[in-house]
């Protein structure tokens, strides 16, 4: 679903001054309108829909545009930015690459790359145990489905070439993840369904009531599909358009399945990983290991990497040059990687994300009390907070009040990216993994006063 674009007309609102968050001008600022037009004539409209803002600095948990603003950063760009904006270490790491004249090395050795690979196998449970770099959170999943159907040709044969995800899902925008998605619409406009992609319920407990393991089979059935058939099965940790783990006795179950069936089991932790749900990997509340992990997002704190980490067997399936990419590695997005991985570990902001959860669940369900039943459902994991605004006591999407508190709270200055989920309904709160106490209640009791305008 299009979001709404918010309107280019300057609203005078009420001036803010807090340690965290300034509000001086008018909102959007009048000087910014031209600039924000030109994106709008020059790029495809679908760029467009996030708030009005001109991103200028960053510092830790705010961002600041060029007009005397700053915002209480709720979005974390959009989940990237875990060890807080314009991290020194992160700073200077990308510096010195640069100015070694080192900004690409293609699939050459760099020291660089070795020390990443050796930092990141080192967070690995076995039999996790090989690590490959790529760009982008949705290159990554789609290396995973291409890993799981070439898995399934060589120990099934061509019919083993089913691909199970869920419904609601998001792994990316390439064609193949877009595909590997629960959203009907996103595959609509690229040939429809394809009947080696098929989607079960996500066991949320909201939309889906029974979240017990014999509906994926049930669905399974229904749709026709033989288990024999099925070369992988790939799940965010938990849904980008809610923060609800799937019950850990069904991602039990279904790694026992995965086993059964020899289908390749594959975490999306694009969102989840490295510290986000509270632990290392969103996976580890589950007590299992999966085959694949997709990752991409909070593994360089902003620049743009992602990775792959696999089992020996699924890894090395294919021969020297046949899995590659012009920018793996690159040396500045490496080293930004390794300085992200060192302060997530420094400062224990995995840690801070487990203890800051109660804080911010107590936050979700002030604002959902606060919203006179417009809010249908809230769920919170680690320093993940979703709001699903739906008609009155129904889980259908009501996008509207959503778009309303993004709109609002961006002229209060708390930052928030558009709605995002089913019928653009959901509000996601993911500040930096670097935030504290004070300044959590403080953004949090801004939304709470915003929910209660609606
Ligand atoms: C769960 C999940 N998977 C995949 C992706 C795609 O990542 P990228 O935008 O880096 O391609 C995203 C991005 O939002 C995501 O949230």
């Amino acid at each position: 679903m299009a979001t709404k674009e918010f309107p280019l007309v300057p609203e005078s609102v009420t001036p803010v001054k807090t340690k965290y968050r300034t509000i001086c001008t008018q909102i959007p600022v009048p000087e910014s309108i031209k600039l924000l037009e030109k994106l709008r004539d020059l790029e495809p409209r679908s760029m467009g829909g996030q708030p009005p803002v001109i991103w200028d600095h960053g510092e830790d948990c705010t961002i600041s545009d060029p007009y005397g603003n700053k915002w209480l950063d709720f979005s974390a760009g959009v989940l990237v930015t875990s060890a807080g904006h314009g991290r020194p270490e992160i700073v200077k790491a990308i510096q010195e690459m640069a100015g070694r004249g080192m900004y690409h090395a293609y699939c050459f050795a760099t020291e660089i790359r070795v020390k990443l690979i050796e930092k990141l196998t080192r967070m690995l449970p076995a039999p996790l145990k090989r690590v490959f770099l790529l760009t982008t959170g949705s290159e990554a999943t789609e290396c995973c489905i291409k890993l799981a159907r070439t898995r399934g040709l060589q120990i099934g044969g061509a019919k083993k070439n089913v691909f199970i995800t869920f419904e609601n899902a998001f792994h990316g925008r390439t064609m193949g993840s877009q595909l590997a998605g629960g959203c009907p619409a996103l595959k609509s406009w690229i040939g429809g369904e394809d009947p080696r992609f098929v989607q079960v319920p996500f066991p949320d407990g909201f939309r889906q009531k029974d979240i017990s393991f014999g509906i994926f089979e049930e669905a399974l059935a229904e749709k026709g599909v033989n288990p024999d058939n099925l070369c992988g099965v790939m799940s965010e940790t938990y849904q980008g358009c809610n923060a609800a783990l799937m019950p850990k006795e069904y991602a039990q179950s279904l790694r026992k399945w995965c086993d059964k069936t020899k289908a390749v089991l594959i975490f999306d932790e694009i969102q989840a990983g490295f510290g986000r749900t509270g632990k290392l990997f969103g996976f580890m509340h589950y007590g299992i290991v999966p085959d694949l992990v997709a990752c991409g997002k909070g593994i360089s704190g902003g620049m743009p990497i992602a990775a792959v980490l696999g089992t020996e067997e699924l890894m090395n399936m294919y021969g020297p040059g046949e899995m590659t990419s012009t920018h793996s590695a690159n040396p500045i997005c490496a080293a930004a990687a390794l300085a992200n991985l060192e302060v997530i570990e420094k400062e224990g902001l995995v840690e801070n994300a487990a203890k800051l959860e109660p804080v911010l669940a107590e936050g979700c369900r002030r604002i959902t009390e606060a919203g006179k039943g417009r809010i249908g459902h809230w769920a919170v994991i680690g320093l993940v907070g979703a709001l699903q605004f739906t008609k009155q006591r129904t889980s259908e999407p009501d996008p509207e009040p959503a778009w309303e508190m993004v709109r609002q709270a961006v002229q209060k200055g708390v930052m928030l990216f558009a709605p995002v989920g089913v019928g653009g309904c959901a509000i996601k709160i993911n500040p930096p993994l670097t935030i504290n106490e004070e300044a959590l209640r403080e953004g949090l009791s801004v939304l709470e006063e915003v929910a209660a305008s609606l």
